[in-house]
């Protein structure tokens, strides 16, 4: 039996050394408190790392033909619902009727108290977003932003008078091509020359396009899609005004737990001015969103890291810092003997450091001879 295991313990890597020639210092005591200190911390770091899950981004072209366009609206017009009109031209020239209708609901463009307060801590919130989106982008995609602040509460006490707005709510399908979403004065009519709103009942005082965007948003509601629109408000000081907003829709696709979900996201470049035809400035009072496809698509994976590295990574770190600790050991018993004005003896040094010379070592002192009758 012993002379069967006799291959198998040459080849041990872990050579004994008995109790009696090892020696304990508090130097090497001090050491090994510090590296144990030094693991912990760095095994905690690497968990925590290896708990927070990591985004990636992949751009390709959108290979995604013949789909819709989901657009949620729900904004609010400082004039009475009879006196606007609110749809979409697109480049195929198709009838709007197909697209669906947005709700229109009389309200009121001034805000009681409470919804105040909410609207105006929705625009902070989105305008900090909007600034600092690059810095905490990873905050919103991997915790699920949602607009939590989405809806304002209704007002209690109802302003006096008439309603003065209209609020225009709801989904809209439309084409995945450039298009006009516009909100303009009168209501829009068919015509088989192309597109007229009727406006003539309407005097100069009626027209007020002052508005207040509660949701924009394309596709489904989806946590972590930030719609930089939202929260915005306009007052205009003239009647006649024309708000435009450019905007860039760019396909999403998010994947978070094997889960694919499709979204769009975009970025929106705005333009208002007054329209005088005396003073040169033409054009037809309203608000205008102009979208336009983006034809590259954005992939973003929450993916965990592997289990495999996680492990690799901390037998790294547990072996490296013995290791490490072995040769700060070493040049500490040096140094602490230099000071004690001993002579530094090589054989203080770890083998793991250096190669000891083994010519000042005594030879029969580390090897003992095994008993012969065992
Ligand atoms: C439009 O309506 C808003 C809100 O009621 C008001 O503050 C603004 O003065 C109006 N603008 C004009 C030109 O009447």
């Amino acid at each position: 039996m012993r002379r069967r295991f006799k291959n198998v313990e040459k080849i041990d890597i872990f050579p004994k050394v008995q109790e009696e020639y090892t020696q304990s210092t508090a130097s090497g005591g001090t050491v090994s408190i510090l590296s144990f200190i030094v693991i912990i911390v760095l095994v905690v770091t690497e968990i925590r790392y290896y708990s927070a899950s990591q985004l990636k981004f992949e751009y390709s072209v959108d290979h995604d033909i013949d789909s819709k366009l989901k657009i949620n609206v729900d904004l609010t017009v400082a004039m009475p619902c009879s006196a606007v009109g609110a749809d979409i031209l697109d480049v195929t020239n198709q009838n709007t009727e197909t697209f669906g209708e947005l709700e229109e609901e009389p309200s009121h463009f001034e805000l009681s108290m409470p919804q105040r307060v909410q609207w105006e801590t929705m625009q902070r919130i989105n305008i900090y977003i909007r600034e600092e989106y690059h810095a905490i982008q990873d905050l919103i995609w991997k915790d699920g932003y949602t607009n939590i602040l989405r809806g304002l509460p209704v007002g209690n006490e109802v302003a006096p008078g008439r309603p003065n707005a209209c609020r225009l709510h709801g989904s809209l399908e439309v084409n995945k091509v450039s298009g006009n979403f516009h909100i303009t004065a009168g209501k829009h009519i068919p015509h088989p020359a192309g597109h007229a709103h009727i406006s003539a009942f309407l005097r100069d005082s009626d027209y007020n396009f002052s508005h207040r965007i509660e949701r924009f948003s394309f596709g489904e509601p989806t946590a972590g899609v930030f719609d930089p629109l939202e929260g915005d408000e306009k007052v205009a000081d003239s009647n006649f005004y024309m708000y435009q907003y450019y905007l860039k829709v760019v396909p999403t696709e998010i994947v978070y737990n094997g889960r694919k979900q499709k979204t769009y996201q975009y970025s929106v470049t705005e333009q208002a001015r007054p329209i005088s035809h005396q003073s040169g400035s033409h054009g037809v009072p309203g608000i205008y969103f102009k979208y336009d496809m983006s034809f590259v698509k954005v992939k973003v994976t929450v993916e965990k890291h592997s289990v495999w590295r996680f492990l690799v990574r901390l037998c790294g770190i547990i072996g490296g810092v013995f290791a490490t600790s072995g040769i700060i050991n070493g040049l500490v018993k040096c140094c602490v003997d230099l000071v004690c004005s001993r002579k530094c003896k090589s054989k203080y040094l770890s083998t793991s450091v250096a190669v000891p010379p083994l010519h000042i070592l005594d030879e029969s002192n580390l090897m003992k001879p095994n008993p012969p009758t065992m």
